[in-house]
């Protein structure tokens, strides 16, 4: 990939795509093509068939998708398996008929089994039952990789497939009733900074493991990938260290300056006790995350302050 090539990244405003937009453009890449959703709609094959035919880029990053919380997922499944394959199969299907040089299919770590041994590596993909509550999102998300696998098999295309732990960075989503816990620990202990108030209260016991990485460490590994690896198993993305949440809000409260105490609501559930991507493979082919947890949640909060206020 050259720094003149033409890229399209799909998703560009989203947490994942923005940090694409921003890592190619700070190594030299100058002609990065976008479209939101309002101007190019992914599910509408038609659409996307004459975008990749009037554009022809050379290079894509999939990056668009449907994404939300296990609320969302659950109350939502025909919506996040429809709109996941559609985005996908029209963007994988149009990237073959028009030639695309290579093209990067982002996952999710919600793809392997429930019980996976843990660090979850990538051979572990189908070897058994999926969470019920993001089934179809995960169901949608392994159809993509066997996309770029058969369209690799039977086309010769040069598609992969990177699968990402937890991300968190930039452009986050911190609405209550649908981010992420890293992002949400960060607005809870914010709000009770500024109100005063003496506790901020942590749903579940706060011991199950988690891993964690900066969205644009994430930017970085796919454009590494890009460069640099051609097999048609997929890479997962991770730090490979995980802790317990409770740890994680203790980072965060410490950043945030929020003096009061945690309480836990043990009456809400904790999710899985564990969950760890084995990163060998990634850190075989030659790349290592670069921002802590701490340096990572210190910007996130910057940028919170300086945008959201
Ligand atoms: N966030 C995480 O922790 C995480 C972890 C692992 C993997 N991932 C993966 O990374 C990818 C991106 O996630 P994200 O967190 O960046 O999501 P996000 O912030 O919600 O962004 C998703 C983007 O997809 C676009 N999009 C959605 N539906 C579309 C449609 N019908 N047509 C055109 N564009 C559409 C949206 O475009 P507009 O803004 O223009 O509407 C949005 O910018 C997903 O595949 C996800 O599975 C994310």
């Amino acid at each position: 990939m050259n720094t003149t090539d033409k890229i399209y990244v799909a998703g560009h405003r989203g947490l994942v795509g923005s940090a694409l937009v921003r890592d190619l453009r700070s190594k030299g890449f100058s002609n990065i093509v976008e479209r939101t959703s309002a101007q190019l709609d992914l599910r509408n094959q038609q659409a996307v068939n004459d975008f990749f035919a009037a554009e022809k880029p050379e290079y894509v990053f999939l990056a668009a998708a449907k994404v939300g919380g296990i609320n969302a997922n659950n109350t939502y499944p025909a919506q996040f398996i429809y709109d996941n394959l559609m985005i996908e199969t029209n963007i994988i299907h149009a990237a073959y008929t028009q030639g695309v040089k290579k093209l990067l299919f982002l996952g999710s770590s919600c793809i392997y089994p429930k019980l996976a041994p843990q660090p979850i590596k990538e051979e572990h993909l189908l070897s058994g039952y999926l969470e019920e509550t993001n089934e179809a999102y995960a169901i949608a998300k392994i159809t993509g990789i066997e996309l770029c696998k058969f369209y690799r098999r039977q086309y010769g295309c040069n598609f992969i497939s990177a699968m990402p732990t937890n991300l968190y960075g930039i452009n986050d989503n911190f609405d209550l009733n649908t981010s992420h816990v890293l992002p949400a620990l960060i607005r809870k202990f914010h709000d009770a900074k500024v109100q005063g108030a003496k506790q901020v209260v942590m749903w579940g016991t706060g011991k199950p493991l988690r891993e964690f990485l900066y969205v644009d460490d994430l930017a970085d590994a796919c454009v590494f990938l890009m460069q640099n690896y051609n097999d048609e198993q997929h890479v997962n993305l991770g730090t490979g260290e995980d802790l317990a949440i409770r740890e994680l809000a203790n980072i965060i409260k410490k950043v945030v300056g929020f003096e009061g105490e945690i309480v836990n609501d043990t009456t809400q559930p904790d999710g899985t006790p564990r969950k760890l991507m084995d990163v060998s493979k990634l850190h075989n082919l030659g790349w290592k995350h670069k921002t802590t947890l701490v340096e990572g949640i210190a910007t996130v909060y910057e940028w919170y302050i300086d945008t959201k206020q």
